[in-house]
C-alpha cells in the first residue's frame, strides 16, 4: 500500500522536480540583494503557492479525479484499498521477491483481461492507483492513435538516455525523421548480405550442439549483435568478441535494472536513487554500457582509418554525423543495438521452439525453403525471400503466440472515446501483446500454434490492430522490416540444415514480466542435422 502510494506521488512529481529545482537557489539570490525581507516575503509567497499548486495540488486533484472516474469501470475482483497489487505481491507485507512478482503480474493481467473478454478496456488498480489495460483491438487502435506519442516516465529507466525508444515527444519527432532512412528499402536488401554471411556462421556452430537439448539463447543473442553491429556501425562480424560479450551481459543486467527500479518508488529520482545501493549499481550499469560502446566506437574509427578496411557507405553513425551532438549519438546507438539484437534474439527462440513442437509444420516450410533455396544458396535477396509465403505464414504466428516485446505504456494526452467510455487524459495505459494476441473473438483457439491462420484469406479478417507485435501507431517498431528480414534468414538456414524438436511443453514455461518476454525456463530443443548437411 505505501509502495503504490509513494509510488503515485513519485511518478507525479518526478518529471517536473528537475525543472525548478536549478531555478528556484538562484531566483532568491539574485532579489534578496534588492529587496528588504519583507517584500521578498510578499514576492516569495505567491510563487510558492504557484508551485504548491502546480506540483502537488494539481496533480492529487488529477488522482483524485482519476480514481472517481474508473471507479466504475469493469475489473477483476479486487481488495478496496490495495485494490489488485496483493495479486502480485502475495507474500505481503513483506519486502517483495521481483522474480515472482514479474510472474505474478503477467498471469494475472492475463487472467484480468480474460475475465473482462467482452468489454474494450479493464483496470488493473495498483492500490488506489488505475491502470487502463485494453482488450479488444478496437481500444488498441483508438488509444495507440496517431496523437499518443507520450511514455511514460518507466521508459527512463531502460539505461538508454535519451534515445528514440524513451525520447519526449518533441525530440522524438526530429530524430524518428532522421533515423527512418537507416530503413529505407534499399538499404534493408543491403543489410541482407552481412546478415547471411553471419546465420552461416551460426548454422555451422549448429553441428557442434546436436544430438542433446540445448537452448541456444547465449549463441543466439550473439549473432544478433554481430548483425547490428556490423549494419550500425561497420564492426566486422568476427571482431571485438570480448567487447561484444560484455555488451550482451550489460545489456542483459540493464533490463533487469529497469524492472527493478519501476518497483522501487524510492528510486525514481535520480539523486535519490544514488543514495541507494541498488542505485549506484544502476549508475555503474549504464555507465559501463557507455563504455563498452566508446570502445567499440574507437574501433570502428580505428579500422576505418586502415587502409585494409572497407568503408561502408552509410552506417547509423553517418548518418547522425553533424546532425546530432554526441551524447544525443551515443543515447540513439545504444538503443538501436539493445532494441535492434536482444528483440530479434528472443523472436528467433520462440519461432524454433515452436517449430520444435509441430513437426509437421516443419516439413511443409522445408519443402518450401528447398523451393526457393535449394542446398547452399545464399539466403541474401530481399525480394525472394519475400516469396516465401509458408515461412511468412510461420514467424507471424510465432509472434503472435510469443511476441518478444509484449508490453507498451502510455500517458494520454488527451481524453479518448473507446465506445462509451471515456477515458482521461494523463492516464495510464499497459497495452500487453499476449492479451490482444489471444482475444479468442479474432483467434478461435488462441493457445494453438496455426501458421494458417496467416493465409492471405484469413488474415484478411484479423483486423490491423488484433495483431501488434512491433506496437502500433506512431511510435511502432521502426525496425520491424529489418527484424523480419533477419528472423527469415535464420529460419532458412536452419531449417534446410536440421529439424528441430521441443522438449518442453510451452504451457509449461512460466514467463516473466520484462521488456522482453523471457522464459523462466530454458527453451531446450534437439538439433538434428538432415541427411543433406
Ligand atoms: C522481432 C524483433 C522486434 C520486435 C518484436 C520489436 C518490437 C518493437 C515494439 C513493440 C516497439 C514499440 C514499443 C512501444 O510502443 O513502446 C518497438 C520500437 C522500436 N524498435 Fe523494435 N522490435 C524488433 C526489432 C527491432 C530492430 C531490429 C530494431 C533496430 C535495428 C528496432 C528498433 C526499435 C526502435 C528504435 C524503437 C522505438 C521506435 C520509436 O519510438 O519511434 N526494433 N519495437
Amino acid at each position: 500500500m505505501c509502495c503504490g502510494i509513494i509510488s503515485i506521488s513519485s511518478s507525479l512529481i518526478v518529471n517536473e522536480a528537475k525543472d525548478y529545482r536549478d531555478f528556484l537557489p538562484k531566483f532568491t539570490m539574485a532579489f534578496s540583494g534588492l529587496m528588504s525581507v519583507q517584500s521578498l516575503k510578499l514576492v516569495l509567497l505567491p510563487i510558492v503557492l504557484y508551485f504548491i499548486y502546480v506540483y502537488l495540488l494539481k496533480p492529487a486533484l488529477h488522482f483524485v479525479q482519476q480514481v472517481i472516474h474508473y471507479h466504475g469501470f469493469p475489473c477483476y475482483p479486487r481488495n478496496f484499498l490495495f485494490g489488485h497489487l496483493l495479486l502480485f505481491w502475495t507474500n505481503f507485507p513483506f519486502p517483495f521477491n521481483v522474480e515472482s512478482f514479474q510472474r505474478k503480474f503477467y498471469e494475472e493481467t492475463n487472467k484480468m483481461a480474460a475475465h473482462d473478454q467482452d468489454q474494450s478496456v479493464t483496470v488493473c488498480w495498483r492500490s488506489l492507483m488505475p491502470t487502463i489495460i485494453p482488450v479488444s483491438p478496437d481500444a488498441v487502435e483508438v488509444i495507440m492513435n496517431k496523437k499518443s506519442v507520450k511514455k511514460l516516465f518507466f521508459y527512463k529507466f531502460m539505461g538508454l538516455g535519451n534515445g528514440l525508444i524513451a525520447s519526449e515527444p518533441a525530440l522524438w519527432k526530429v530524430r524518428r525523421k532522421l533515423i527512418e532512412p537507416f530503413f529505407s528499402t534499399k538499404k534493408i536488401k543491403g543489410y541482407a548480405k552481412h546478415m547471411d554471411q553471419e546465420v552461416k556462421s551460426f548454422t555451422q556452430q549448429l553441428n557442434t550442439e546436436t544430438g542433446k537439448p540445448v537452448d541456444l539463447e547465449d549463441q543466439i543473442h550473439s549473432s544478433t549483435l554481430n548483425i547490428i553491429l556490423k549494419s550500425a556501425i561497420s564492426i566486422p562480424l568476427d571482431d571485438s568478441i570480448e567487447d561484444k560479450k560484455t555488451f550482451t551481459e550489460l545489456i542483459n543486467e540493464g533490463e533487469s535494472n529497469l524492472v527493478r527500479r519501476s518497483l522501487n518508488p524510492l528510486c525514481y529520482i535520480d539523486w535519490v536513487a544514488k543514495f541507494t545501493k541498488f542505485g549506484r549499481y544502476y549508475f555503474e550499469t549504464c555507465d559501463s554500457l557507455e563504455k563498452v560502446l566508446k570502445k567499440m566506437l574507437n574501433r570502428r574509427k580505428q579500422l576505418l582509418s586502415s587502409t585494409s578496411h572497407e568503408s561502408e557507405n552509410q552506417d547509423f553513425i553517418l548518418l547522425l554525423e553533424g546532425k546530432v551532438d554526441e551524447q544525443g549519438s551515443l543515447d540513439e546507438l545504444i538503443t538501436m543495438i539493445g532494441a535492434g539484437h536482444e528483440t530479434t534474439a528472443v523472436g528467433l527462440r520462440w519461432i524454433l521452439f515452436n517449430l520444435g513442437h509441430h513437426p509437421d509444420v516443419q516439413e511443409r516450410l522445408y519443402q518450401e525453403i528447398c523451393q526457393f533455396f535449394p542446398d547452399d544458396t545464399p539466403v541474401d535477396d530481399m525480394d525472394e525471400i519475400n516469396q516465401c509465403n509458408y515461412l511468412d505464414q510461420c514467424i507471424k504466428e510465432s509472434l503472435r503466440l510469443n511476441p518478444p516485446v509484449h508490453v507498451f505504456i502510455r500517458e494520454l494526452e488527451e481524453d479518448v472515446m473507446v465506445k462509451d467510455k471515456r477515458l482521461l487524459k494523463g492516464s495510464t495505459v499497459l497495452v500487453s501483446c499476449p492479451i490482444i494476441h489471444r482475444n479468442p473473438n479474432v483467434y478461435p483457439d488462441p493457445e494453438k500454434y496455426d501458421p494458417d491462420r496467416w493465409t492471405p484469406e484469413n488474415a484478411s479478417k484479423i483486423p490491423k490492430a488484433a495483431y501488434i507485435p512491433f506496437g502500433y501507431g506512431p511510435r511502432s517498431c521502426i525496425g520491424y522490416r529489418y527484424a523480419l528480414l533477419e528472423l527469415k534468414i535464420y529460419t532458412i538456414q536452419i531449417i534446410r540444415k536440421f529439424s528441430l524438436r521441443a522438449t518442453r511443453k510451452r504451457e509449461s514455461i512460466p514467463i516473466k514480466f520484462e521488456v522482453t518476454l523471457k522464459p523462466c525456463l530454458p527453451l531446450e530443443i534437439i538439433v538434428t542435422p538432415r541427411n543433406n548437411n
